[in-house]
């Protein structure tokens, strides 16, 4: 029996932004329309992709080796576990896509957006997140979030706030220019109206 395609689900925004929380309630909600959900992340997904993760959240690294390891993560997640998911009709809700690394590596390191754009039209021409939640808030409160979490900071995380904020000021750029795809929101919000939110842009999305 042939089903329908899935729908591809990304979720973004700078460290700390209370992503995490927000997919978890996704999936819940998801499932409990009785969808079948994959909820995966980059860099990772995959058991290559996590041993890739690794080394890209604690090695020192040239810039462009680190955005191509991205993309050859995201190749294999694609390959692996996004495109089989969606071609057999589960819903994929993924912790990071292509627009982190606009975000990050374009915005915050300065990687020459050329090279970006190559990257991704070698690694996925067609496909693109149905829906991407963007999370945006200030890197100071962001920051305290962070702190206030107790864990080691990775690599990305011990980042200065001026790197932050050029992250942050990349991701909303990105998101004016596929309004129709990227949805701001507002993530200095209490958690419950977030979650209200982003239910209701799903809710909104075309059968
Ligand atoms: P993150 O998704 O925030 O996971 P956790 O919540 O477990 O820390 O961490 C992944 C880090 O990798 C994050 O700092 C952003 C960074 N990153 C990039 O720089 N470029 C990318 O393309 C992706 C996918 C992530």
């Amino acid at each position: 029996m042939s089903e329908a395609r899935g729908r591809f689900l990304t979720f973004e925004g700078i460290d700390g932004a209370g992503k995490s929380s927000q997919i978890a309630a996704v999936v819940e909600h998801l499932r409990g329309r009785g969808l079948s959900v994959v909820q995966s992340r980059e860099p990772g997904g995959t058991p290559l992709g996590e041993k890739l993760r690794e080394l890209l959240l604690h090695e020192a690294m040239n810039l462009e080796t680190e955005a191509m390891l991205m993309f050859a993560a995201r190749r294999e997640h694609l390959a692996a576990l996004i495109e089989p998911a969606l071609a057999a009709g589960q819903w994929v809700v993924s912790d990071r896509f292509s627009d982190a690394t606009y975000a990050y590596q374009v915005g915050g390191r300065g990687l020459d957006a050329a090279k970006f754009d190559a990257l991704e039209q070698w690694v996925h021409p067609r496909l693109q997140p149905d829906l991407t939640f963007l999370f945006d808030l200030d890197p100071a409160t962001a920051a305290a979030r962070l702190a206030g979490t107790g864990q080691a900071p990775d690599r990305f995380e011990r980042e200065q706030r001026s790197f932050f904020e050029r992250v942050r000021n990349a991701y909303l750029e990105r998101a004016r220019r596929a309004p129709s795809r990227i949805l701001v929101i507002d993530a200095s919000g209490a958690p419950e109206a977030i979650r209200e939110q982003v239910l209701a842009a799903l809710q909104r999305l075309p059968a």
